[in-house]
């Protein structure tokens, strides 16, 4: 739905963006993650058609973005920017009709678009609220609620969660993913990876402008993870366990953590793992848990910006 093929921006030697190759399957979620000044915000506008790219190209479904299609781009995408940019004195109703009627929605359906985009960012008791008394959660929303009135198949939303508290965080990923359940395909940016992990597809970690990893975050953990680290509970000696796991030359150390649990690190490949459980068993070691250890996505979101 959405690809870019070495799409650049340069704003100097060493800032901007640099051949950005992105992929974005149409009904996804594609979590963009870097940190400050990576690049999110650009390649976004360039998406949005409102920076020019250098060189590159890049296409909305089958639209490449020229200036001539920024029109068309702008009916399928739906781009909620980092800055809540709001007319002062504003009803959240005014500030809405006047995005519907900007996207020239006859006067008629925009009452009930209004409000079904307000009940879609479950914001319809805010339709009298004055824009500027809004919280920053209560404008991400009704952001969000600007974003959909011209009901695009499309999404961008940079930095979402940016500057919410946990609850509203946890309310606007839900928001996030009822609306992937409509259909929408949506790209979103962040600078923290564990933020988003849970409800994108794809993730695409950018650095210094250059698109370094992209893939699921299980395939990204994984191809950056050096050791498998194995919890291992047991309901039998632990010393005994501890000696089987110690002469199996794929475990590099063992570690007993408390007194049924331990620890050990696996450098073999991971269909082998299998192997391990197998040889505990075998050997009447009575496994109450044994489990690969979660990946600390901030870690690998380090070890990844540290290599680029
Ligand atoms: N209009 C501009 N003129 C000059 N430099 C710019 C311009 N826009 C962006 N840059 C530079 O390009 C780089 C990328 O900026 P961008 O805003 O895309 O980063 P970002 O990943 O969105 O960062 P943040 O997380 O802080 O929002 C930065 O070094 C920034 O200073
Ligand atoms: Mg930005």
């Amino acid at each position: 739905m959405i690809k870019t093929e070495n799409l650049t921006k340069k704003y100097g030697a060493e800032r901007g963006v640099f051949s950005l190759n992105l992929d974005l399957p149409r009904g996804k979620i594609y979590g963009f993650i870097g940190p400050n000044g990576a690049g999110k915000t650009t390649t976004i506008k360039m998406l949005c058609g409102l920076v020019k790219p250098d060189s590159g190209k890049a296409f909305v479904g089958d639209i490449q973005i020229t200036a001539s299609n920024i029109p068309k781009i702008k009916r399928k995408i739906g781009y909620m920017p980092d800055i809540f940019g709001v007319y002062e004195q504003m009803s959240v109703w005014e500030y809405l009709d006047f995005y519907g009627a900007a996207f020239k929605i006859p006067i008629k359906r925009r009452k009930p678009r209004i409000e079904e985009v307000l009940s879609l960012t479950d914001s319809s008791h805010m339709i009298d609220y004055q824009v500027t008394s809004l919280s920053r959660g209560m404008k991400q929303r009704i952001g969000l609620a600007k974003t959909l009135i011209h009901d695009p198949e499309i999404l961008i939303l940079d930095e979402p969660a940016g500057g919410l508290d946990p609850t509203a965080r946890i309310e606007m990923r839900q928001t996030i993913s009822r609306l992937k359940g409509l259909g929408k395909t949506i790209l979103l940016s962040s600078h923290i990876l564990p933020e988003l992990s849970s409800i994108c597809d794809l993730i695409g970690i950018i650095f210094k402008g250059k698109l370094l990893a992209q893939g699921t975050v299980k395939e990204i953990s994984s191809s950056l993870q050096e050791k498998i680290v194995i919890n291992v509970t047991v309901d039998s000696d632990i010393n005994e366990a501890k000696n089987i796991l110690s002469r199996i030359d794929m475990i590099e150390t063992v570690k007993v953590l408390e007194q049924d649990a331990l620890q050990c690190t696996f450098t073999g490949a991971r269909p082998q793992i299998k192997s391990v459980l197998r040889l505990l068993i075998e050997n009447n070691v009575i496994v109450r848990w044994f489990s690969e250890d979660e990946v600390d996505l901030e870690d690998v979101f380090i070890n990844i910006t540290k290599k680029g």
